[in-house]
């Protein structure tokens, strides 16, 4: 299903034009549809009904508190890696026992706090960061669950930047260090070792990765001869950014993650991010100036790359799409730019194009997952609003922040 179309009126969020809503709100804007989140939310949990996991929703890939607390009114969890992504899961309403925290540099008020708060497990990553656990939670009287996370040595076949599972990478334990450290935990007295977990990466489409990642854990299991409660498969599915473009066939993925189940009663995790709210989200903008220079026809927009990171960060292609649907059509070497002063705010090069002016509108698509997460005040630009629609309503779900705000440091 989608519920973010390009109909005979312009582009829509369900029910409402996008157009309508630059009269509303300023742009740019993220704006987010709640039947496309709680879709998508539905749809994975569905696809994997056989196994009935524990779903923890990525709170890097999109923190809007509106939008957590929305998922977790369908039964979501939480995967976290800070201190503050945890108080947001919190204060969405997330259960703790549905909270898990990854991350290779966990602090010591990080620990302290995931300890008090009985989290579902923290999933550590290091010998020195077990021992730092152990430690406190002996101080606090508390035995924590924990998870050792796995480096399989599998590549993704993803974007560099976006690969976790090498042996190269800082993430998880390689297949030997794991084995000796489950070993070292099994005699702490203040941490449970509950769960394993392991994620290879991002934005994974191709299914091999992922069977080759079960087969591993299945090698390791076999070794470790340890009955873990909780085996916990991270996120990585990937999405289609353009019609193009394949993503992660959910349903082999699930049917593959059945067969790895059969002989083992431990509860499955997922920590899916991207394919929860990738396509939930697009980001509305202004035309402010078109420039021809040097053969090219610069569309220059109100959004610039500390609004919307990925093309300068992973060369990421979204596509962008006017609001208002014309025939008539701009050739040419079309550069679509933001205003920040750095060359590498360029978002797409286009041949053709509708024929657009300046004082009109594009949308950017896919953006619902690391598009706000990862936005910044560089050039000393506000953070820009959220804006949630259901159905025939909208409404603001974060407020631009202030320039008085931004301005008093
Ligand atoms: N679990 C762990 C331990 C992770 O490190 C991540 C993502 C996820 C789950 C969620 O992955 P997802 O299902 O969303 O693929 N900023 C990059 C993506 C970085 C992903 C970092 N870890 C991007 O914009 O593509």
């Amino acid at each position: 299903m989608n519920f973010i179309q390009l109909r005979s009126n312009g582009l829509c969020i369900e029910n409402i034009s996008a157009f309508r809503l630059t009269k509303k709100y300023r742009t740019p804007f993220y704006c987010y549809s709640l039947a496309q989140l709680r879709n998508n939310f539905l749809r994975f949990n569905n696809v994997f009904k056989n196994i009935k996991p524990i779903i923890c929703f990525s709170v890097k890939s999109n923190s809007n508190l509106t939008l957590l607390r929305e998922l977790r009114k369908i039964g979501s969890g939480a995967d976290v890696v800070s201190i503050g992504e945890l108080l947001k899961a919190i204060k969405a309403g997330i259960h703790s026992k549905k909270i898990v925290f990854s991350g290779v540099g966990k602090t010591e008020e990080e620990i302290n706090k995931a300890i008090k708060k009985r989290i579902l497990l923290i999933n550590v990553e290091s010998e020195s960061e077990v021992i730092l656990i152990n430690k406190i939670s002996k101080k606090l009287s508390k035995k924590t669950s924990i998870g050792i996370r796995f480096n399989p040595n599998i590549s993704g076949n993803t974007h560099k930047k976006i690969s976790t599972g090498n042996k190269g990478e800082k993430f998880g334990l390689l297949y030997s260090d794991c084995v000796n450290l489950c070993k070292k935990i099994q005699k702490m007295k203040n941490v449970k070792l509950e769960g394993l977990s392991v994620h290879i990466g991002s934005q994974i489409t191709d299914i091999k990765p992922f069977k080759n990642m079960l087969s591993t854990l299945d090698k390791l299991i076999e070794r470790l001869k340890i009955n873990f409660k909780f085996i916990d498969l991270g996120g990585g599915m990937g999405i289609s950014y353009s019609n193009k473009e394949k993503k992660l066939n959910l349903k082999k993925y699930s049917q593959l993650v059945e067969k790895f189940m059969k002989n083992k009663d431990a509860k499955i995790i997922f920590e899916p991010g991207r394919v929860i709210v990738g396509d939930a989200g697009v980001l509305i903008s202004k035309i402010l100036y078109i420039k021809e220079s040097a053969n090219k026809k610069f569309i220059i927009l109100d959004a610039g790359m500390n609004d919307l990171m990925r093309p300068a960060l992973y060369n990421a292609k979204h596509q962008i799409i006017p609001l208002k649907k014309t025939n008539k059509k701009f050739t040419g070497n079309i550069e679509f730019v933001g205003p920040v002063c750095e060359s590498s705010d360029k978002f797409l090069n286009q041949k053709v194009f509708v024929k657009i002016k300046e004082g009109d509108y594009v949308s950017f698509t896919h953006v619902g997952a690391y598009g706000m997460s990862l936005s910044s005040n560089y050039n000393i630009r506000p953070t820009i609003a959220e804006v949630m629609v259901t159905g025939s309503n909208h409404k603001l779900i974060r407020k631009r922040q202030s320039l008085e705000n931004l301005v008093k440091n």
